[in-house]
């Protein structure tokens, strides 16, 4: 089973998930959820963040953020943008738990990281989330469920999922706080992602 070359795929600018603004469903969110109090008092991590444009919108709502990713290319291209707030960026394997900070995260973002690691990392993806983000935090995400063309499943990325799949991985650590089929989306989306507002256990 090959794994993706992100790096690669950064340098050759084959990047068709780099849409330049930050995802749709995330304003959304934003708009309806008293965000600086709800990501739990922060730091939010956004994992593999890209270019970082969710980073510098949740950034913009006053919360630390940290971005991270394990392509150099992404992180370098994130720094380049000119600074919103207190939003860092960090090279690192999110699996990778040497880098994994003690004191945690009060809330995640995920936004086509799910999708873009392999099924077989799904375990490892939920463990990370329970690890990190403290008691009482908030795990919330646009989950792009059906990517793929029919007949194309299961040859990503992106991979398809489905919602229980997404709440039962999650639910050691994680109650499903609040979710929907986000009204906006980028061009071609809207009706196949699913945001989710899970709060981590105490
Ligand atoms: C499909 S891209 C989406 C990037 C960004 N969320 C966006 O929408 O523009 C997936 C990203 O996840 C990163 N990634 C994949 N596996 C990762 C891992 N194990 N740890 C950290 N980042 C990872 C890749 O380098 C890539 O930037």
């Amino acid at each position: 089973m090959g794994m993706t070359d992100w790096e690669t795929r950064y340098r050759q600018g084959d990047t068709p998930w780099e849409k330049g603004t930050a995802a749709p469903p995330l304003t959304e969110l934003m708009a309806r959820w008293e965000a600086e109090s709800a990501w739990g008092g922060g730091p939010v991590l956004v994992p593999g963040c890209g270019f970082g444009h969710d980073v510098r919108e949740i950034a913009g709502s006053g919360v630390e953020v940290v971005g991270l990713d394990l392509s150099a290319a992404a992180v370098e291209g994130a720094e380049r943008f000119e600074k919103i707030g207190a939003e860092s960026y960090r090279l690192a394997d999110l699996f990778d738990r040497r880098w994994w900070p003690e004191e945690g995260y009060g809330g995640w973002w995920e936004h086509t990281c799910f999708c873009a690691i392999h099924p077989s990392d799904r375990p490892r993806y939920a463990e990370a989330a329970g690890a990190l983000v403290r008691p009482g935090g908030w795990l919330c995400g646009v989950f792009f469920l059906t990517p793929n063309d029919p007949g194309e499943e299961g040859q990503g990325p992106p991979f398809e999922s489905t919602r229980e799949e997404i709440i039962g991985l999650l639910e050691p650590w994680f109650d499903l706080v609040e979710d929907w089929v986000p009204e906006t989306g980028y061009p071609g989306r809207v009706g196949r992602e699913w945001t989710a507002i899970f709060r981590r256990r105490v």
